[in-house]
């Protein structure tokens, strides 16, 4: 009988993974990604990214965790024992990202909804802004309450507390087994369909059509990579954790290749489905393909339901469809953005996961009504910039420091290359995660850094601050308060 924070099996802890690296990031961020950073060009810096980052990292992630089969706190503090601060950071930040999703998780529901009678009406672009979100540039739309939104929120906190507040395997564990495959096949049924719809060719020549003249630029490389951090989860202490709860014998190399695979498998599809249908619309409306690309929360939400007006019976099989991935695809990723935080404090404070989970995600419910307010739209943008950019960026370059430096990547390579039968590591992973790795996220960072300073108004620098402010407190906070675990504060350094 697995223990608690135990997988049952080496395929829940594949699946898990899977879940949550298959995201959002997928569906609405690759296929624009992909289209315009040189189209089919873009292939050669997205393969360099995965082969050069995503993998090693990953190795690097798992392998630390595998090893020191703890939560990501207790794990720096045994490395080095004033350093626990550092270990709250990642997961604290993860954590923050949760309660974000679990407002797009949100409008995605009521979209799903809506998609049976089309219901967002003849402008989806002012149903989205107007009707829904009631969206407010001004901070005094903090004080205007949207209950539609909030409802929908807590409908996916409910059904995350359902599953996370039981046993790993029980809940996560075989939620993953069912969700993730379902994932998979509903995608082909969408990309099945997109194909078949008249003027698809259009949007696929559109996408694939590779503008090698790009290659030469420094920003397709960074998106590449940037794409690579956001799509796999790299950096956000979740393949530390999950790997921590593998038994013995996992072969995490051989894991860490699946998982990458399967996940750009995943969005490379999403990006057939997205373009076929563009192309459809593009046809119809008479209006270009590259007219039609945006990213994000307009993909998913203003030029889906535009496409379903205008798709006649098909709407009403591949709206829900879509919406139903999206949920599914988010939901996958939201539960594993709980998993850090929830197994620190459960090795710190003594607390059970049952009980540990239930206060987080009752304190993640009610924060999280910030977004369901005129305003939330706004701050959900700033807190997204300030993760993604500053904050993650920043975690991938210290775990590389303390992991790969500190503690010394070397000391993996043997258990590791033991339980690999596929690819076994040597030097060139070491040069990796030690060199090429931390100085291109440092260049990224920077560039993230520089951006936000330059392009903010001055709401998004004071909603940067505090949400940083909130960050280290919260931080200093989990890391001052006494420990209840007996096996706590009895850490030897391990070096
Ligand atoms: N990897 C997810 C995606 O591609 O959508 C995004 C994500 C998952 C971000 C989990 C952050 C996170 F903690």
């Amino acid at each position: 009988m697995a223990d608690k924070n135990e997988w049952g099996s080496n395929l829940s802890f594949i699946l898990a993974m899977i879940g949550s690296a298959v995201g959002l990031g997928n569906i609405w961020r690759y296929p624009y990604v992909l289209y315009s950073n040189g189209g089919g060009a873009f292939y050669i810096p997205y393969i360099v990214a995965i082969i050069l980052m995503g993998i090693p990292f990953l190795i690097l992630e798992y392998g630390v965790g595998y090893d020191f089969k703890s939560s990501f706190p207790k794990a720096i503090r045994k490395i080095h024992s004033n350093w626990e601060f550092l270990g709250w950071l990642l997961p604290v930040a993860v954590f923050m990202i949760m309660i974000y999703y679990s407002a797009i998780l949100g409008w995605d529901g009521i979209y799903m909804i809506l998609s049976f009678t089309k219901g967002w009406g003849a402008n989806p672009d002012a149903f989205f802004a107007t009707t829904l979100l009631q969206s407010s540039e001004s901070i005094s739309g903090l004080f205007h309450f949207i209950p539609l939104i909030a409802v929908a929120m807590l409908a996916g906190w409910v059904i995350i507390w359902f599953i996370s507040h039981r046993d790993l395997e029980e809940g996560l564990g075989k939620v993953s087994k069912v969700l993730v495959p379902a994932l998979f096949v509903i995608m082909v049924v969408i990309v099945g369909i997109s194909l078949t719809l008249p003027g698809a060719s259009i949007g696929l020549a559109e996408l694939f059509n590779p503008d090698w003249s790009l290659l030469g630029h420094f920003e397709i490389w960074m998106a590449a990579f940037g794409q690579i951090v956001f799509s796999l989860s790299l950096g956000m202490s979740i393949a530390f954790t999950y790997a921590s709860y593998t038994g013995e014998d996992a072969d995490l190399i051989t894991n860490t290749i699946s998982i990458a695979l399967a996940n750009s498998l995943f969005e490379n599809f999403a990006a057939l489905g997205v373009f076929s249908i563009l192309g459809y619309m593009s046809l119809q409306s008479g209006t270009a393909v590259a007219d039609l690309v945006t990213q994000g929360t307009g993909l998913v939400f203003v030029v889906y339901p535009t496409v379903f007006n205008v798709l006649g019976q098909w709407a009403y099989v591949l709206g829900p469809l879509f919406f139903l991935t999206v949920y599914l695809a988010g939901l996958t990723s939201i539960l594993s953005t709980i998993e850090p935080l929830s197994f620190s404090i459960q090795n710190k404070f003594g607390h059970s996961r049952s009980k540990t989970m239930t206060i987080l995600i009752i304190f993640g419910a009610v924060v999280s009504m910030i977004y369901a307010t005129s305003y939330g739209g706004s701050v959900l943008g700033y807190v997204d910039t300030f993760i993604n950019q500053i904050a993650l960026l920043l975690g991938i370059i210290l775990e590389c420091i303390i992991f790969a430096w500190i503690f010394n990547a070397e000391k993996l390579i043997g258990f590791l290359n033991a339980r690999s039968k596929t690819i076994k590591l040597g030097k060139w992973w070491l040069v990796i995660v030690k060199f090429i790795l931390p100085i291109f996220i440092a260049v990224v960072w920077i560039g993230g850094m520089i951006d936000v300073i330059n392009n903010s108004t001055s709401d998004q620098l004071i909603f940067t601050v505090i949400v940083a402010a909130i960050l280290l407190i919260s931080t200093v906070i989990f890391t001052v308060l006494p420990a209840k675990s007996p096996d706590w504060d009895d850490v030897e350094e391990r070096l």
